[in-house]
Parts: C-alpha cells; sequence; structure tokens
C-alpha cells in the first residue's frame, strides 16, 4: 500500500477568506456535508474568535459533522484558543490549529515582538492548546520568508509543547516548486524532533504554484496538504484541492502515494461551492471547469473516439462527470424525480426537501419541455437549498422596450407581510432591482452581475451571480429561471437576505 496523504480542506476558513465571500452557518454547514461525503480527511470549519458567525458555524460543524477532523483557528491566544476550545469540544476528533508569525518582517512590523517572546508564545500557547484539545496544529505564517535557523527552533519548540501537526505555510506565495521541496527536506534534516509531528502544507497562489508547491512537498515527505475546493482563499486563494487530488490520483506511480477522497464528488462538491459562495469557475480550469474534458479540435477528437487516452488522462467520470443525459419531463412521476436524484448523489434528502424540489421540478417541467440533470442539480442548490429566505418575491411585472423607459413593479414578503413598489430603470433589469430597493428599504451597489445558461436550448434555465456592496462588505447571489428578469431578482433578493442574515450574526473579532 502507498503512503496516505491525509487531506486538509480549508474552504470554509481560508476559503471564506476570498475576497467576496462571506457564508453562512447553513451554508457552511451544507458544504461541510459535501466535504464529508467528498471523503476529506479534515475539515477546518472556521475561525471560531473571528465573530459570533464564525464561532456557530465552527459549533454546529462539530456538532454536526462525524468522520473528519474538524479544526477551528486560533492566533496563540489564549482568548482565542479557549474560544476556539469551546466551538469544537462537541467534535468527535477536534483539532485546534494555532498560528503565529515568525518571518523577521511580520515580527517586526506586525506583530512588534522580538523572536524570543515569540518563541516563549508558541511554548506556551501550544501547550495551553494541547492542554484542552486532545489534537494541535502549529503552523509558523509566513513560514518560507522565515530565517532557517529560527524555524527549525520554532518547530522544535512547536512539538516539545505537544504540537501533534506542524504546517508550513507559504502564506504570501513565494515560493517555487523545488525550493519548497528543499525547505520540507531540510525540516525532516534539521529539526530533531519532527519524527514526532505530521508535517503539513499550506500553500498560497499568488504566482500560480500552490498546487506545483504542495506537489513538490509531498514528493519531500508532507503528508497532510492544506487546500480549498476551487482554489479559493485570501487573495489568489489555496491549492486547489481537486488539482492535488487528481494529480497524486493520476500519477500515482509518481508520487507513490495516495488519498482517501472520493473522486467521483469533486464535481458536486465544486458546482456546490461554486453556487453557494458566488464564486464562478473558469472554464478553462484544470478538472472541474467546463473545458477540462472537451475536445475541440477535430483532430483531437477524433483520436478520442478512436481511443480516449490520447487525449484524456484521467476519465470525466473519474471526477463525477455524468453524460449529458435528457432525463424527466412533465409526465415523469414522483418515483422516477427520486430516484434520479439518488443517481445524482442526493442520498441525503429528507423526504420534506425531497417533496419541495418534486413540486418546482413539476413548476420547471411545465415552463421547459425537457428537464436535464444540470436543471435538476441547479434547481435543486438554488431552490431547495435554499438559506436564510429574509424577503421573498411573491410578484414583479416589468414594462420594457427600445422606445420606451423601463419599469417595473414589485411585492415583496417579509414574514407574511407585504410590500409593493414601483420603479423606473436603465432596463428591466435595473428597473426591478430599483423596485426591490425601494420595497425592502434598503440601497446597496450592485458590483458584479453575471448570466449564464444552465444547459443548452432556448428554454435552458438563465442563472444568475451577482455582488453587492454595503458598507465595504461584499454579499453574492445566486438565482434561476426560465425568465431572466426573474432570476435576477432572485438573485438580488438572496443577496440582500445574506447581508441582513450575516449582519445580525456578525459581532466581529
Ligand atoms: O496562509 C497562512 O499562513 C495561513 C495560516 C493561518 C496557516 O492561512
Ligand atoms: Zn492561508
Amino acid at each position: 500500500m502507498t503512503k496516505k496523504i491525509y487531506i486538509f480542506d480549508t474552504t470554509l476558513r481560508d476559503g471564506e477568506q476570498t475576497p467576496g465571500v462571506s457564508l453562512n452557518i447553513e451554508e457552511k454547514l451544507q458544504i461541510a456535508v459535501q466535504l464529508q461525503q467528498l471523503g476529506v480527511d479534515v475539515i477546518e470549519a472556521g475561525f471560531p474568535f473571528a465573530s459570533k458567525g464564525d464561532f456557530e458555524a465552527v459549533k454546529a460543524i462539530a456538532e454536526n459533522i462525524r468522520g473528519p477532523v474538524i479544526v477551528g483557528l486560533a492566533r496563540t491566544t489564549k482568548q482565542d484558543i479557549n474560544t476556539a476550545w469551546q466551538a469544537l469540544k462537541y467534535a468527535e476528533n477536534p483539532r485546534i490549529h494555532t498560528f503565529i508569525a515568525t518571518s523577521d518582517i511580520h515580527m517586526e512590523h506586525k506583530l512588534k515582538m522580538e523572536p524570543e517572546e515569540v518563541l516563549k508564545r508558541v511554548y506556551e500557547m501550544v501547550s495551553y492548546a494541547k492542554s484542552l484539545c486532545p489534537s494541535v496544529e502549529f503552523s509558523p505564517e509566513d513560514g518560507t520568508r522565515t530565517r532557517r535557523a529560527f524555524l527549525y527552533k520554532v518547530i522544535e519548540t512547536a512539538i516539545d509543547a505537544g504540537a501533534d501537526v506542524i504546517n508550513m505555510p507559504d502564506t504570501v506565495g513565494y515560493s517555487t516548486p523545488s525550493e519548497f521541496g528543499a525547505l520540507i527536506k531540510d525540516i525532516k534534516d534539521n529539526v530533531p524532533n519532527i519524527y514526532k509531528a505530521i508535517i503539513s502544507v499550506h500553500c498560497h497562489n499568488d504566482l500560480g504554484l500552490a498546487v506545483a508547491n504542495s506537489l513538490a512537498a509531498v514528493e519531500n515527505g508532507a503528508e497532510q496538504v492544506e487546500c480549498a475546493i476551487n482554489g479559493l482563499g485570501e487573495r489568489a486563494g489555496n491549492a486547489a484541492l481537486e488539482e492535488i487530488v487528481m494529480a497524486i490520483k493520476t500519477r500515482n506511480l509518481h508520487f507513490n502515494c495516495h488519498t482517501n477522497i472520493i473522486t467521483e464528488q469533486i464535481t458536486k462538491t465544486s458546482n456546490l461551492v461554486s453556487y453557494i459562495t458566488g464564486m464562478q469557475i473558469q472554464n478553462n480550469k484544470a478538472v472541474v471547469g467546463v473545458n477540462a474534458f472537451a475536445h475541440e479540435s477535430g483532430i483531437h477528437q477524433h483520436g478520442v473516439l478512436e481511443c480516449r487516452e490520447t487525449y484524456e488522462i484521467m476519465t470525466p467520470e473519474s471526477v463525477g462527470l455524468k453524460k449529458n443525459s435528457i432525463v424527466l419531463g412533465k409526465h415523469s412521476g414522483r418515483h422516477a424525480f427520486e430516484e434520479r436524484l439518488k443517481e445524482l448523489g442526493y442520498t441525503n434528502v429528507s423526504h420534506d426537501k425531497i417533496n419541495e424540489a418534486f413540486v418546482k421540478f413539476k413548476d420547471l417541467a411545465d415552463k421547459k419541455k425537457v428537464v436535464s440533470d444540470e436543471d435538476i442539480e441547479a434547481l435543486i442548490n438554488h431552490e431547495v437549498f435554499r438559506t436564510s429566505e429574509i424577503y421573498t418575491i411573491e410578484y414583479y411585472q416589468i414594462s420594457s422596450g427600445n422606445s420606451t423607459v423601463a419599469t417595473s413593479t414589485v411585492k415583496v414578503n417579509f414574514n407574511g407581510e407585504t410590500f409593493s413598489e414601483a420603479a423606473c430603470g436603465d432596463g428591466p433589469v435595473d428597473a426591478t432591482f430599483k423596485a426591490i430597493e425601494k420595497a425592502v428599504g434598503i440601497s446597496v451597489n450592485l458590483k458584479d452581475y453575471f448570466i449564464k445558461a444552465v444547459g443548452t436550448g432556448k428554454d435552458a434555465l438563465g442563472e444568475v451571480t451577482l455582488k453587492i456592496e454595503k458598507e465595504s462588505k461584499i454579499f453574492s447571489g445566486k438565482g434561476i429561471s426560465t425568465d431572466i428578469v426573474e432570476a435576477s431578482a432572485k438573485s438580488f433578493i438572496n443577496a440582500i437576505n445574506k447581508m441582513l442574515y450575516l449582519n445580525s450574526n456578525d459581532i466581529g473579532a
């Protein structure tokens, strides 16, 4: 058996630090359930001290998810560590992940601490974390720009204090693969007690090298890789989980190791994370982009038809891509619908949710001739697992044309009470957004608006993703409908709902 590489998913922590991404508790829990189905070994659920919302989300994940280790991040302070432990203590396998910066530039300008003070803090706080929690991970932040002798000392101290996992972050994505691989080897050669800990790596993608650096670390003895679905994370993101996992699987003879990821769950996880975070996946993204398995040139198509391996190093099925089958229509019954949901991997859906989904499916089937797998997945994600519905759109009507000013009337529902407003705008979508703003009494800046068709055909569902800004905070929203104005209205109200929900939960660190 080859060596196992532990997959530590940080989508819910570093991934949530992606500019413009903020998730509520239900959304985090939904992603955590899917990460469990994906088979990750470790879920970094959040930074409990950062906000009340983060605390509650980590607690909810600790209480509900069984199997993976559940991690909460904490700076090396008692307050942070205590708060992390309060959120994590319900987990089957809890882990506190504590960190402090160790590079000269961070110690001098950010921490304003002397190296000796940092070293003392590492010992005290790792010991303290270990007194609360059976598993402790320590990260020397900005590790790749830390003076080597000091780095070795810090790691040795953390292990002496009880750290079980030593994570080496390339915090600013500065390293190159050969340098990073050598660093891991040097740590193994120069830290006397390193054999007592698991070596983990956490690479940022500022130079587009996060995956390559992580794999170089694996080649040199790292046993845990921290990564995020779709490469989400601070600035240019973290190493993409799906790329790390598929590289190890596809080139297992080269890496001589394996992961426990159920790779057939990759596409579903990627789509769910993209949907919930509002972060689009670029078409040519490795493994999960829509073009990842598309063959455009005739020569390639011919080759693949003759022998798939000519141009495909991994199969679409291995990442959970199904053949684009047209499945159901308006005459399909509940049983067929439920079976199809199961085939698509929605095995844990409650009876009530299936009933709700079936009603929505029938509505859709009335509007569309055929309902494809993509339609069903979009419908489930958008309509059935939609969370925090504070306001809902009851009704809208537009008048628009190339020689009239567009007007829109909307009626929104809030706790059973309805509010109607009308507004003019630069086109029907703009008019509808303005009418919604008036009806809910909130004005926001529209920062981003993106529309795409789900599936093919003139009657395809339109999926709108947008971002709104209020008081320098960004919130994303999504909506689907066969009518693009309705999809826009739904995504706008979805973003407003998220804003209201998150603001009511966030007390700040
Ligand atoms: O990038 C980083 O250094 C981090 C640490 C908290 C591990 O995210
Ligand atoms: Zn990071």
